[in-house]
């Protein structure tokens, strides 16, 4: 089984896996779920399984579908806190069904993981750490924008916690089942974890810079809500006066003023460069592996990561 083929697997498992008599659990799963997305997560785990020499497609399936279910989740509740109304290129759950089934469906999708990973044992002990870490900096991030203190060290928390905690625990358990050496699960879940912050920087970039048309998702949500990496770093570092604060006090449409100021300074470029500074070095951490096919794709993720536009 080819890469191309175990994510068509995993398609028509996470599909399988949402079939409920309750049909608009059911209807409102497969809408998220057919409308695609970049499967980033399940490929980095599909990819560190093979790239430590793991061979039997089939058993890393339902880890890979778990993975990505989780994702497709924290999407769906993140849509409602963010009142997003487009994701991924569709209307989102909360705007066909409303918050109530949106809430509902997104909580259906966590615990359709109990099934998949069941069978997994001691992978569940990572699933379980970083799935509590997502959560605690979704918490984190909705905390900082209502207090109005983003800066550039809790951003880095936060992302650190909210995007990078799920690719770097996607990778160690790919590593993991794969019975890579305990130096080669940690280089990966390097690896993984420099991915997610580097994919999470661009993320804030396009929220800023491309229109929801192009992302296929509600742009400029973070802006408004006093999140992301734009508003860290015009914010500064601790201690600073928010900028947020700043020109609401001066401003009469505080998102555009902010976002005048944003794109006339040298944030976006700043953060383009970060974030291609931690895929350069998310990239480093597969020095240690042999070479191989997955290995080259690892490579290829990381840079298509950081150089796209939706
Ligand atoms: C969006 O993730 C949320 C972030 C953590 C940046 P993706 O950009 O991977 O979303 P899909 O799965 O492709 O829709
Ligand atoms: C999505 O985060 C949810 C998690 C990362 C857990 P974002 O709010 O940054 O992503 P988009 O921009 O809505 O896709
Ligand atoms: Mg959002």
């Amino acid at each position: 089984m080819n890469q191309a083929q175990a994510l068509q697997a995993v398609e028509q498992l996470m599909m399988a896996t949402v079939e409920s008599e309750v049909e608009v659990l059911r209807d409102a799963s497969r809408h998220i779920l057919a409308a695609g997305g970049k499967r980033m997560r399940p490929r980095v785990t599909l990819l560190a399984y093979e790239a430590v020499g793991g061979t039997d497609m089939d058993a890393v399936l339902p880890v890979a579908a778990a993975v990505e279910l989780v994702h497709t989740a924290t999407l769906v509740h993140d849509d409602i806190n963010d009142h997003g109304l487009m994701r991924r290129g569709r209307q989102t759950i909360n705007a066909i069904w409303g918050r109530t089934f949106a809430l509902l469906t997104g909580d259906f999708l966590f615990t359709k993981v109990y099934t998949l990973m069941a069978p997994y044992g001691d992978l569940n002990i990572i699933f379980a750490e970083m799935t509590s870490q997502l959560v605690e900096g979704e918490t984190l991030q909705a905390a900082a924008a209502k207090e109005g203190k983003l800066n550039r060290e809790t951003y880095a928390r936060i992302i650190a916690k909210k995007t990078a905690s799920l690719f770097a625990g996607a990778a160690k358990l790919g590593a993991t089942l794969g019975k890579g050496t305990p130096q080669q699960i940690e280089a990966l879940y390097q690896y993984g974890f420099n991915l997610g912050l580097a994919f999470q920087i661009v993320d804030d970039i396009l929220d800023l810079i491309a229109d929801s048309q192009k992302l296929g998702k509600t742009a400029g949500i973070d802006l408004a809500q006093g999140k992301g990496l734009a508003v860290a770093l015009a914010n500064g570092g601790n201690g600073a006066q928010t900028a947020v604060a700043v020109v609401e006090a001066q401003e009469e449409d505080p998102g555009a003023a902010l976002k005048r100021k944003l794109l006339q300074g040298n944030y976006i470029e700043e953060g383009w460069q970060q974030a291609r500074q931690l895929a350069a070095l998310a990239k480093l951490q597969l020095n240690t592996l042999p070479s191989s096919v997955a290995r080259d794709e690892l490579l290829r993720l990381a840079d298509a990561a950081v150089e796209r536009e939706y």
